[in-house]
């Protein structure tokens, strides 16, 4: 580096277990020293949001981990997911165990919707984890998509209105 930053230097403290296993995990990325791998993380979290506006569309997941167990969750969130069935271009649930359900939402749109959607999912009781991560989604090739002619079958791709846990007609478990 030909010019020198400027550096603060800071102390930082950590629970021991937790700086063995930070230093385990920065060794394994091929970090030389903690600064270093600290530095990125710090850059990662603090650029990556920043660097999609509200504004923008964009694509991505949102995954998610819930009890269906917990009274109307299911429900709850089959609603939030027709709310938002503009945004929302397909999903998947895997029964995990006798408990918990796996859910991969697959969406499309403008980001402050989708966070939105995703804090209201993240919030309620019984889901025990939701990430939402998308990309952006460069606007030339969005209208080209969308405006030329195209062939291909979409039907595997329709958002199917079937929940596994609260099925109308289905009699057994
Ligand atoms: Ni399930």
């Amino acid at each position: 580096m030909a010019d020198k930053e400027d550096l603060t230097r800071f102390g930082v403290a950590f629970p021991t277990p937790l700086i063995e296993q930070f230093d385990s995990y920065i060794e394994e990325q091929g970090y030389k020293n903690r600064s270093e791998a600290f530095r990125d993380l710090v850059r990662k979290t603090l650029l990556e949001p920043s660097a999609l506006h509200s504004e923008q569309d964009v694509a991505g997941t949102i995954v998610m981990v819930y009890d269906h167990h917990i009274s109307d969750l299911p429900i709850r969130l089959m609603e939030l997911q027709h709310e938002a069935h503009h945004d929302i271009i397909s999903n998947m649930h895997v029964h995990l165990n006798h408990d918990q359900c796996l859910e991969v939402i697959a969406v499309r749109g403008n980001l402050g919707r989708l966070r939105h959607l995703h804090q209201q999912i993240q919030v309620q009781k019984g889901v025990l984890y939701a990430e939402l991560s998308v990309t952006y989604v460069d606007e030339l090739n969005k209208m080209a998509s969308h405006h030329s002619p195209h062939n291909h079958d979409h039907s595997q791709n329709q958002q199917s209105h079937y929940n596994p846990h609260h099925s109308p007609d289905s009699s057994t478990d």
